[in-house]
């Protein structure tokens, strides 16, 4: 089967590519870059895309989503995660070990991947935990996860207290190659906060999380990482401070890298004045200073990625008093229009974007993609960056309806997804 996407925007950071051109895609691979189509259009076992008015770049990676399979499988599944993937541009996803059980051996790796292979449409790639049952105290089996697949390792939904268990994993996974993705978090400053802690916590009377919850584990897993010289990679950045570290860290040369969501450079906590508790996530939505600096991080390459967290969970669960709702937003399916207001603010430029929802990613978990060079494995998104949208949750491929974005008006429409040269999506 081939496929010719003809007179795209191409936009592939890795290449350099930025000009409109076409496309041929054949036995699941980048094939060429033709100048004259009509020969080709003529065949019989082509399908041809217009993408005349479109961007076609590499397939979006998000190397931050929780799929909840095996074990929760009412708030996701490996299937819904993908197909909410796909609806969002993204040809690959990369999912956090908090799922029950924590993937924190090579049975549950290898469980997501037999699932992901049969049952997902896009590329799926574990994270195994950085510890047994992600309780922060004995290492996991690392080595036999990563032989398994798992592609960079965290605790992702609980911070690693323990410093010497986290000076130990960063040893330890240098061997292999790959990340210590740190969900950097007190949990004994954060206490049992349930917002940002400033002004707007004080008004609802909520208990807050200060913004040195993050800081100090961010300047702590810094210097565990100067110390070992492993690969040290920051979830969810959310604190000003927070970015100041990662700059200041990266001018020292250490190697540290960062990654943004979609929710904290859009919303500030002011988001939760009507107690929403889609709003409600972990770091959670901090003030309009700390989403400047993020933008500001974006913007000098101090974050290298966006990423969403993307956290389902049930109506059910996120319809309770503020306090008792789970943390987490479901992020796959509103990421490109967010990302895109980005660059309709002068933050980042078109290509710039692309890069830190493809390139930067796919070489931090070091996976081969994120790349339409020729020979390439035919991962692609074609999207209208113009069409405006009103961001419905009900109309969501995800089982996690919980949004603070439902009703909003936004522009940038995913209007194919393609996964080894077969299209899985198109709108
Ligand atoms: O808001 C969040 N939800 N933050 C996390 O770190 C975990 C995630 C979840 O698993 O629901």
């Amino acid at each position: 089967m081939k496929i010719l996407i003809k007179e795209g925007h191409i936009i592939d950071p890795s290449e350099k590519l930025n000009k409109v051109g076409n496309i041929l895609i054949e036995d699941g691979k980048v094939k060429s870059y033709p100048s004259d189509t009509k020969k080709l259009e003529k065949g019989p076992t082509i399908e041809v895309i217009d993408a005349q008015g479109m961007v076609v770049a590499p397939g979006f990676i998000d190397m931050h989503v929780h799929l909840r399979e095996p074990g929760f499988e009412h708030k996701e599944t490996i299937r819904t995660g993908c197909e909410a993937a796909a609806a969002g541009g993204f040809t690959s996803v990369v999912c956090m070990p908090n799922t029950n059980p924590v993937n924190d051996n090579a049975s549950v790796t290898e469980y997501i991947l037999l699932k992901a292979r049969t049952e997902g449409i896009v590329n799926v790639f574990p994270i195994g935990a950085i510890t047994k049952g992600e309780k922060g105290e004995i290492l996991a089996e690392i080595g036999e996860m990563w032989e398994a697949g798992c592609v960079g390792i965290s605790d992702d939904g609980c911070p690693v207290m323990n410093s010497r268990v986290m000076r130990h994993a960063m040893e330890y996974v240098k061997a292999f190659g790959i990340p210590v993705i740190s969900h950097a978090e007190d949990i004994d400053l954060s206490g049992h906060g349930v917002m940002n802690e400033g002004f707007t916590s004080t008004v609802l009377g909520l208990r807050g999380i200060p913004n040195a919850s993050e800081e100090v584990m961010v300047a702590r897993d810094i210097t565990l990482v100067e110390l070992t010289a492993a690969h040290l990679h920051i979830a969810h950045v959310s604190t000003a401070g927070a970015v100041r570290l990662i700059r200041d860290a990266k001018k020292r040369g250490v190697r540290v890298t960062g990654e943004a969501t979609p929710h904290h450079f859009t919303l500030t906590d002011r988001a939760i004045l009507n107690y929403d508790t889609n709003a409600k996530v972990n770091p959670p939505i901090r003030s309009q200073k700390d989403v400047d600096a993020i933008r500001e991080g974006l913007k000098d390459g101090t974050i290298d990625v966006i990423a969403t967290d993307h956290a389902p969970h049930s109506e059910d669960e996120k319809k309770v008093e503020f306090d008792l709702a789970p943390f987490g937003i479901s992020g796959l399916e509103t990421a490109l229009p967010l990302s895109l207001n980005l660059v309709k603010e002068g933050i980042l430029t078109l290509p710039e974007l692309i890069r830190k929802l493809t390139f930067n990613p796919a070489q931090i978990v070091r996976i081969n993609r994120g790349t339409l060079r020729v020979g390439a494995t035919a991962d692609v998104v074609i999207f209208n960056p113009d069409k405006s949208i009103t961001v419905d949750r009900n109309k969501f491929r995800s089982k996690g309806k919980n949004t603070p974005f439902h009703g909003w008006q936004l522009s940038g429409c995913v209007r194919y997804t393609i996964v080894g040269g077969k299209v899985v999506f198109s709108s």
